[in-house]
């Protein structure tokens, strides 16, 4: 018996991801409207981005250190605001279409933080490939995971396509896309990940090819973007979305 079979997780919301996370080691599943405990272990926030300060202030004060974090889009800005200094979190590549549906692993989920090493032996129980990394490398890939929210979202509300059709179809606009968003994210000081991003993105497209994104979470995404700056190839897509389909 290894760490991650013996710590109790408590798992923050019954979605999808909650669901998959609670079936996967012994857990505590927190459903809305109960308490978080006072009970040491991860406490593991899979309610939606916008549900976060609901979250926090259900949490004993004793038990923020444990909280781990995986909502995708961009979180430093709120756990700075929020005083969190170090939160464990995870950037998910697997996905489960619907509640108490199996996970559909996509690889190179990683996570970091004080909690990593039981989050990943969980995860990894429950067949996700996972790695724990540094803070550096999870921020650089943290900017990547953004990035392909914010365009296969974006292109699949405009395309109506899932992501498998996106990278064939649209290969041409995800990368231009991808470069655009990158120069922002970048010029907003945030690292930038290396190489070849948007083949990577399309890459990771190609394993879960079903999947169909839409645009979520605005100011957690796309819309931060463009309170950064307007750039041509979004801000076309954007007005394309928001036009009645
Ligand atoms: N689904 C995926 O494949 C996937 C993949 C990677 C990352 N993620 C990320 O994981 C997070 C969760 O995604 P999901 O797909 O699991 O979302 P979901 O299916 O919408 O589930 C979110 C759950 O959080 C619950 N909740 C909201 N506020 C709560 C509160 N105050 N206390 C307790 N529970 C609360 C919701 O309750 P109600 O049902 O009462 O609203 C709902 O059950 C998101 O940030 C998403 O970006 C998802």
């Amino acid at each position: 018996m290894n760490a991650a079979d013996e710590v109790t997780f408590q798992v923050v919301g019954a979605g999808r991801i909650g669901l998959a996370l609670a079936a996967m080691g012994p857990s505590r599943l927190v459903r809305r409207g109960e308490p978080v405990l006072n009970a040491p272990g991860p406490v593991v926030v899979c309610a939606r981005n916008d549900d976060l300060d609901a979250i926090l202030a259900l949490t004993p004060a004793g038990r923020r250190a444990d909280l781990c974090f995986v909502q995708n889009g961009l979180l430093g800005p709120w756990f700075a605001e929020r005083g969190l200094a170090a939160p464990t979190r995870a950037l998910l590549y697997f996905a489960v279409p619907s509640r108490g549906a199996a996970v559909e692993d996509g690889g190179g989920t990683v996570v970091t933080g004080p909690w990593a090493e039981a989050l990943a032996a969980r995860l990894a129980r429950g067949g996700v490939s996972v790695e724990v990394v540094d803070a550096r490398r999870f921020e650089a890939e943290a900017v990547e995971k953004l990035l392909w929210s914010c365009v296969f979202g974006l292109l699949a509300e405009v395309y109506q396509a899932p992501v498998g059709n996106l990278i064939t179809a649209r290969a041409d606009e995800v990368r231009a896309l991808t470069d655009e968003l990158l120069e922002v994210a970048e010029a907003a000081g945030l690292p930038r990940p290396e190489g070849d991003v948007a083949g990577r993105l399309m890459a990771y497209s190609a394993k879960i090819p079903g999947y169909q994104g839409g645009l979520k979470e605005l100011p957690w995404r796309n819309g931060w973007f463009l309170a950064r700056r307007v750039t041509p190839l979004h801000a076309a897509l954007m007005a394309k979305a928001a036009a009645p389909h």
